[in-house]
């Protein structure tokens, strides 16, 4: 059998198929679903510095090959998570990556701070600088190089954990984000979030998603998600960790060839909260047949035409 665990900074995980921060809730909502500690990594919900009712309904639709959500960051805050969820991921046996949101510099900032002032089996941050459906901070981060390199500079000063900057594909350089991601000091980039788009129902004439425009996310983004991975493989050194459109070990495999050391699986998990551990069994005898001892002759090893 091959040996599936990988390296993401200082940080070995068991195997490269983590679940996405949003389609996963706190890692703790499916216990006779999933065993997750099968899992190579659970990125938890986007956690802000306040607890947030997130945007009015309307907010999530499904639309062909995926889905448009704008939840506008529905989360507990960090108090909560603290208090509640950390005790809980002592005991989990998957490890944790948080996602932190925020509206500002200062609110990633104490966010970091207030969770490095606890102790916690934490393995590491993804930090939402791509988020499409809030008017404060969310994408206004993840479209600035400046602002990008900067907030990534002041919250790696605060951590020696695993920080991941998580990639907008709603730019025209996602290389030039990724840059400025590794030159601000980041471990890894996980790349993407999702797609600007727009749901109408043609019968009544209304927006199916009440903020207008939300977020395009499942198998309709796959080929935009490899795009962007492979652009930022060209481009980085560091880590990529590809999401988008994941639903079988094919679409692994083929983020693998475009550049990525481990996957986010995210709106498949709607459908089969299990799907993760079904998706890991396939990509082991995917190697296996293969005669592959590990995945890492595959990464970035896509034969283009150039
Ligand atoms: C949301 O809460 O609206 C989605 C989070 C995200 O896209 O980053």
């Amino acid at each position: 059998m091959a040996d599936l665990s990988i390296k993401i900074g200082h940080t070995t995980f068991k195997n490269p198929i983590f679940v996405a921060s949003g389609t996963f809730g706190y890692g703790t909502e499916n216990p006779e679903l999933v065993d997750v500690s099968n899992i190579g990594a659970i990125v938890t919900k986007s956690i802000t510095l306040n607890p947030r009712e997130g945007n009015p309904p309307p907010r999530i639709v499904e639309t062909p090959s995926g889905m448009i959500n704008s939840i506008g960051l529905a989360n507990i805050g960090v108090d909560k998570y603290i208090n509640e969820m950390l005790p809980v991921y002592e005991e989990i046996g998957s490890p944790i990556i948080m996602n932190i949101a925020g509206s500002s510099m200062e609110e990633y900032i104490k966010v970091l701070q207030q969770m490095e002032a606890v102790s916690s089996n934490i393995v590491g941050y993804e930090i939402n600088i791509s988020c499409p459906n809030v008017k404060e901070g969310g994408m206004e981060f993840g479209v600035d190089c400046n602002m990008t390199e900067k907030l990534t500079k002041e919250l790696r000063k605060l951590t020696d954990r695993l920080l991941i900057m998580k990639l907008s594909p709603n730019v025209t350089d996602i290389s030039a984000i990724a840059t400025s991601s590794e030159n601000g000091g980041a471990d890894a980039v996980s790349a993407v979030n999702t797609v600007v788009g727009m749901s109408i129902d043609h019968k009544t004439g209304k927006n199916n998603i009440y903020t207008t425009y939300g977020g395009l996310s499942g198998p309709a983004i796959k080929p935009v998600g490899l795009a962007c991975v492979h652009k930022v493989y060209n481009s980085v050194k560091i880590p990529i960790i590809g999401i988008g459109g994941i639903v079988n070990s094919s679409d692994v495999i083929e983020y693998i060839l475009a550049g990525s050391i481990a996957v986010q699986v995210g709106t498949a998990n709607y459908r089969d909260p299990g799907i993760s551990e079904k998706i890991l069994n396939d990509l082991n005898s995917y190697l296996d047949e293969q005669e592959l001892d590990s995945i890492d002759s595959l990464i970035g090893s896509v034969k283009t035409y150039d």
